[in-house]
């Protein structure tokens, strides 16, 4: 296992060194980052028309986003089938691979409520385990940082939406320790039950981490400044297009400094390493289950980059490729 776990280690690190593609990010990039630009010139004017209210933290200007970047996704992706299919057989294959494999509404057994407790546990654990193994979590740390420490006469705030069981936010209270970072996180979640299992975590290790209830969706009760940095991992492919939306434009009105939203690159080939990890090596059939949906219904950054710039702050947005198998979106809001 040692051996299995070093392998897997190096590989993600190399292919994280050396920026090493994969063949659809290559191939697909370029005809998706077109049709990006032409959905986001269709549906900006609607998106700056109800800027204000969104600004003002307005429900119903959310609602009205959320349909105007599901409208921006379908033209996006209509364009991207349309433009491959005029590239040749082999583009288009490649989409329609992507499309076909994208469709699903399977759920993820972890989202069950009736899913047994100590089988959800475990799953987190490997999930945990899998982002040390490949370096996940120091890669994400290392997206917050140009956000960190600006102002040394106190920490910086970090609030981290839809952290399940804090996976996140308890790696990085570590590294943040480990280094001597001034750093007062929050992890926030929909699920008290997710919450309680990172708040034994943070009890155990003595970590600076508070776990509370908190809707992503709904940042109205909170003051906009209150946290420097918001951050989100690993759960935007839980949210329909339009509430990713909603989500990046809710941060970017809270955030002082800036809102980094993390989540997989949608890819087969990923989903299948993952998958077999999961059974192979953690023998865990709901950690591999829960992995293969998730790398189907997960964004790429082309997508992402459209429905973070709908929102009032999101001119500034940036969505890029974070190898070997994540995509980060940053929005500076300071
Ligand atoms: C994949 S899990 C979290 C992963 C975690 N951030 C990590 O990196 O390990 C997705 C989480 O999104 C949460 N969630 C779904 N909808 C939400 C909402 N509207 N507000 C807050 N959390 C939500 C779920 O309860 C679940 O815990």
């Amino acid at each position: 296992m040692a051996l299995l776990d070093r392998s897997v280690s190096t590989i993600a690190r190399g292919i994280r060194a050396v920026r090493l593609r994969t063949p659809s990010v290559h191939a697909l990039s370029e005809i998706r980052a077109q049709a990006a630009s032409r959905a986001l010139d269709r549906a900006r004017p609607h998106a700056r028309a109800i800027a204000s209210p969104l600004r003002a933290g307005e429900p119903d200007a959310r609602r009205a986003l959320a349909r105007i970047a599901e409208s921006a996704l379908d033209h996006m992706r209509r364009e991207v089938r349309e433009e491959a299919s005029r590239r040749g057989l082999l583009t288009s294959l490649a989409i329609g691979l992507d499309e076909r494999f994208s469709r699903t509404d399977e759920p993820e057994w972890l989202d069950d409520p009736e899913f047994d407790r100590a089988a959800r546990v475990r799953a987190l654990e490997h999930l945990d385990a899998l982002n040390v193994m490949v370096g996940g979590y120091a890669a994400f740390f290392d997206a917050l940082r140009p956000y960190l420490g600006r102002d040394r006469s106190r920490p910086t705030r970090v609030l981290d939406l839809a952290s399940g069981h804090g996976g996140f936010a308890l790696a990085a209270a570590r590294m943040a320790r480990d280094e001597g970072l001034a750093i007062e996180l929050c992890a926030t979640d929909l699920k008290r039950e997710y919450l309680d299992i990172g708040a034994a975590v943070a009890r155990r290790e003595a970590l600076d981490v508070r776990f509370e209830v908190q809707d992503a969706l709904d940042l109205s009760g909170i003051e906009p400044g209150a946290y420097d940095v918001i951050v989100s991992t690993q759960s935007l492919h839980h949210f329909p297009p339009g509430l990713v939306a909603v989500l990046a434009s809710e941060a970017s009105r809270v955030a002082g400094r800036g809102v980094v939203l993390i989540d997989g690159y949608r890819s087969r080939m990923h989903a299948v390493v993952v998958g077999s990890i999961g059974l192979l090596r953690f023998r865990d059939v709901a950690f591999a289950h829960d992995g293969w949906v998730s790398f189907r219904r997960f964004f790429v950054p082309e997508e992402l980059e459209v429905l973070a710039r709908l929102g009032p702050e999101g001119d500034r947005a940036d969505a890029r490729w974070m190898p070997p198998t994540h995509c980060v979106v940053t929005i500076p809001t300071g």
